[in-house]
Parts: C-alpha cells; sequence; structure tokens
C-alpha cells in the first residue's frame, strides 16, 4: 500500500514546474490529484483531473474547489503553489506590477484557503501547504513586489497556524530557495541580475519530497516551517 493512497490533493499552480512535480509525486505515492492552472498546455496527463482555474478569482477558485470536491471528495491536502516572480528595482516597479504579485502570490493562497477551510475543518483532518520562497524571510535587492507578496503569504501562513490550533487541520510552510524551472527564463533573458547556475539550483522534485515529509509525518506533529537551500 502507498504512503498517500486513498488521500485526495488539490494543487494549485500545477501545469508546471514546482506544482506539476508535487502533483505527480502525490500521485505516484498513491493520491487522487486535483491540478489547477489557467492552462495546461502541453500538460495534460490523464491520470490527473485538470481544472482550468486563475486563482486571483474568487468565482473561479469556488468553481475549481466545489468540482474537486464533487470529482474526489473533501481534500486531505491542499497546496497552494501558483505563483509568479518579478525582479526589479523598487522605483522601476509599476503599481500594476506591485500589485500582480499580491494578487497572485498572496491573494491567490488566501482565495483557496477561505473556500476549502470550513470542509477541512468540519472533517477535523487536512494538511494546507503553502509554497512561499526563502525570499519570505529573507530580503533580496530587486525583491520590492514579490519580496512583499512572499513575506505577505508567510504571515497568512503564521495566522493560520494560529487559527487551526486544535481543529485537527495542519499546516506547513515550505520556503524553497532557487529551483529550476521555467520561472528562471525571462529573468535570465533580462540578464540584468546575477543568477545562479540552473545547474546549482534545486530540483521540483526537491521541493515535492518536503511537501511529502511534511504530510506523512504523525498526528501528533505540526512541521510548521522548512526551509530548503541548494546545498552548493
Ligand atoms: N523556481 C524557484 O526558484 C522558486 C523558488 C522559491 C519559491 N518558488 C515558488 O514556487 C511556486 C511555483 O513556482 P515555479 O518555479 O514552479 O514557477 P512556474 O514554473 O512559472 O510555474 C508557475 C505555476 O503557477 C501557475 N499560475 C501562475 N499564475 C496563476 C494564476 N493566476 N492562477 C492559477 N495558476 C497560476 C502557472 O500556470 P498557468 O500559467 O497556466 O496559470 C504554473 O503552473 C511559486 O509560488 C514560486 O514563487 C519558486
Amino acid at each position: 500500500m502507498s504512503a498517500l493512497s486513498g488521500r485526495i490533493a488539490v494543487v494549485t499552480g500545477a501545469s508546471r514546474g514546482i506544482g506539476r512535480a508535487v502533483a505527480d509525486r502525490l500521485q505516484q505515492d498513491g493520491a487522487r490529484v486535483a491540478c489547477l492552472a489557467r492552462s495546461f498546455e502541453g500538460a495534460h496527463d490523464a491520470s490527473h483531473l485538470e481544472i482550468p482555474c486563475d486563482v486571483t478569482v474568487p468565482d473561479d477558485v469556488r468553481r475549481a474547489l466545489a468540482r474537486a470536491i464533487e470529482e474526489f471528495g473533501v481534500p486531505d491536502i491542499v497546496v497552494n503553489n501558483a505563483g509568479a516572480f518579478l525582479l526589479k528595482p523598487l522605483v522601476e516597479t509599476s503599481a500594476e506590477e506591485f500589485l500582480q504579485q499580491l494578487t497572485v502570490n498572496t491573494c491567490g493562497p488566501f482565495l483557496v484557503v477561505r473556500e476549502v477551510l470550513p470542509h477541512l475543518v468540519r472533517a477535523r483532518r487536512g494538511h494546507l501547504i503553502t509554497i512561499g520562497s526563502v525570499g519570505d524571510h529573507q530580503p533580496y535587492a530587486g525583491n520590492a513586489a514579490y519580496g512583499a507578496s512572499k513575506y505577505g503569504v508567510r504571515g497568512l501562513h503564521e495566522v493560520l497556524v494560529e487559527e487551526l490550533r486544535k481543529t485537527g487541520v495542519r499546516a506547513t510552510l515550505i520556503s524553497p530557495g532557487p529551483t529550476d524551472t521555467r520561472l528562471w527564463d525571462p529573468i535570465e533573458a533580462q540578464g540584468s541580475y546575477d543568477t545562479p547556475a540552473r545547474s546549482d539550483m534545486l530540483a521540483p522534485s526537491d521541493v515535492a519530497a518536503a511537501v511529502v515529509y511534511a504530510i506523512t509525518q504523525p498526528e501528533r506533529v505540526a512541521v510548521e516551517w522548512i526551509r530548503i537551500m541548494p546545498a552548493s
């Protein structure tokens, strides 16, 4: 019997990158996985349930989670991963760009949690995972908008940990360092920042392994925060 057999998972931003690796790993370990993203172009995999959803749109989030619950049941694992990355000096960041980072990276997870949490609390079980970033604790030049959004989602997670005490629902923030995904393509093309070599970065599967670690601990254990960094 696999470690997650019979479990139900929802993963946002699961069309590529870290979200895709998390969805694949949860599925390999026996879970049924509902994948949310705006589009699944080129990523179609019949073994996952793919639900189009823009996590910044409340009605989309409501509809997508209702569909996941209708198809599979109340999830045991909800991974808030969908995100966007902007690297720009503060004074060059437009108000629209700043708000876009907050909307996707901070408000998106808020909308998902707000929708799904009453179901988990009623069931007195479940695990909420937030994919933050090393930049949710550490400031970097060029991270005004992204850093604000990731510090924000850390704040959301920390409040959630307090609100979830004695509910049977657990929450984990996973803060990865640089991870080799397409998120880096435009940054490398832009060429204005020294970025780590792709070969020195974490693999998306490393982040997926951290998710599995957090959700497979005994019920008495709350893994509230995991930071993983490239070793080199
Ligand atoms: N790569 C890194 O170095 C790194 C390090 C630390 C933390 N992270 C965090 O890890 C998460 C995933 O990043 P990644 O590197 O895997 O990026 P990625 O390869 O660019 O993938 C981002 C995913 O999010 C989805 N997404 C973006 N906006 C969305 C929206 N409004 N609604 C629904 N889905 C949306 C994308 O799908 P669609 O475009 O089809 O919607 C895609 O599936 C992000 O939260 C990021 O901040 C990444």
